[in-house]
């Protein structure tokens, strides 16, 4: 059974609370910095997008209400932390929901003094005078920026206002520099979200049948989602067929034949952290001899490329396990040519292997942090949280009389570095061909929540 506590929505304030005093220890006493929510986005019409804000802004502040303004001002008269959010409202809250407005802002969200955000104008240029360095998005939300530095500008060169920064930082890499590293409180949380990911995975193998519809099966995983009060943290991939060699296909909406292998890839966010999860499978409940052939080698990829994970290795240490054992098994079943050394080195493997091994997982699907220090690949560490998902694609269209015609496969864990290795986060759901026939056998019964 499933602890409703955890499906609450609020973030704990104590996670938010310790990453401002880590930002401020980097801003210091003379700097101040500044983010803003970004904007709602109209659908159509008078119907927005569900609102879901930046994910920096969600990692500092915990506050999900667009039209809102984080400043962390270290040793500032009114506070080192101010938010400036919707003011309360009686109608818009009967007609479009409920606000924190800058009471609850205090009371709940850990501000020292907060505002309606109509008063940042008049806040703003306090909040730059007699600071040596702004740290400030840059792209993050456009217009809000541009007036930041409108302003700067204007005391600069008037002379107001004392004495206005000087120097200017991108306040971006500071944060996913930050981000990248995830604490033991942010790994639980990934844990929850990847274990409804697998759990929505393994309802989709019970539940498939051929003739059903991508959309169907999609619907299956989704249920499991909302069920566990989540939602999608990227639009989720359903192909089968041919469909499985279209890398982002979100259409779903073809039906699934007998003799189709189905890939799906889909992932729950659960307090602004993402899973992200493929697995591949036969829609018919078994594998053909050819699916199966190819089926092997991408697990065996998957298996090297865990194996491969590790602090201290290069992050392409695993993308290189996993694309070593790729071509290995293409030139073994004839579809690539010659040695493995040349396929690399030519890379005519991109037919078949067109994207990489990993990317950083967090508040973002492909999250953020860099990849490269100063040219070379940055070293695992502990806490940093990383996809493997090695795959084979052959299109019928470059490969027309090819037995593998038609096969997409992509098999996708998360995992989290530790002090001797890794943990695989989606272990759940299970990924060895046979365990899969095994599941599938079992007949689909839907868990209410
Ligand atoms: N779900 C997107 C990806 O795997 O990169
Ligand atoms: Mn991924
Ligand atoms: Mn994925």
């Amino acid at each position: 059974m499933r602890d409703q506590s955890q499906l609450q929505h609020r973030d704990d304030p104590a996670l938010h609370a310790a990453r401002r005093a880590r930002l401020a220890e980097i801003v210091g006493s003379d700097g101040v910095a500044m983010i803003a929510a970004t904007p709602e986005r109209n659908r159509n019409n008078d119907v927005d997008y569900p609102y879901r804000p930046n994910s920096d802004f969600r990692y500092l502040t915990g506050f999900l209400e667009p039209e809102a303004i984080a400043v962390i001002a270290p040793g500032f008269d009114a506070g080192d932390y101010l938010l400036f959010c919707r003011a309360r409202n009686a109608e818009q809250e009967v007609w479009i929901g409920r606000r924190a407005g800058p009471e609850g802002a205090m009371a709940d969200y850990g501000a020292d003094r907060a505002f309606a955000i109509d008063e940042f104008e008049d806040w703003i240029d306090r909040l730059l005078d007699g600071r040596r360095k702004l740290y400030l998005t840059l792209g993050t939300h456009p217009e809000f920026e541009q007036s930041v530095l409108d302003h700067l500008s204007a005391l600069r060169s008037q002379g107001r206002g004392g004495v206005p920064p000087c120097e200017l930082a991108v306040l971006e890499p500071v944060l996913h520099e930050m981000r990248l590293r995830k604490s033991a409180a942010e790994v639980a949380l990934m844990r929850q979200a990847a274990a409804t990911s697998a759990r929505a995975h393994s309802a989709a193998m019970q539940a498939v049948r051929p003739g059903m519809y991508e959309y169907q099966l999609a619907a299956v995983l989704h249920y499991t989602f909302e069920s566990d009060g989540m939602h999608w943290a990227y639009p989720t991939i359903v192909g089968a067929g041919e469909n499985a060699c279209v890398l982002h296909y979100i259409e779903n909406s073809a039906p699934m034949a007998d003799g189709d292998l189905v890939l799906i890839d889909a992932g729950a966010e659960y307090r602004g952290y993402a899973g992200d999860i493929t697995r591949t499978f036969p829609v018919n409940g078994r594998f053909s001899e050819a699916q199966r052939e190819l089926y092997d080698i991408v697990l065996a990829a998957n298996r090297a490329a865990i194996e491969a994970a590790r602090p201290g290795a290069p992050m392409n240490a695993v993308h290189q396990a996993a694309l070593h054992v790729l071509v290995a098994g293409l030139i073994e079943v004839g579809l690539l040519a010659g040695s493995v050394d040349d396929a690399i080195a030519e890379e005519s493997y991109r037919a078949y292997f067109m994207h990489g091994t990993s990317h950083w997982l967090g508040m973002d699907v492909h999250d953020v942090g860099d990849y490269k220090i100063d040219g070379e690949w940055r070293a695992l560490e502990p806490g940093m949280v990383l996809t493997v998902e090695p795959g084979l694609y052959v299109r019928a269209d470059d490969n027309p009389t090819s037995r593998f015609a038609n096969i997409g496969i992509r098999i996708e864990d998360d995992i989290v570095i530790t002090e001797t290795g890794c943990d695989v986060l989606t272990a759940d759901v299970p990924k060895d061909a046979d365990e899969i026939e095994a599941l599938m056998a079992k007949p689909y019964r839907s868990e209410t929540p």
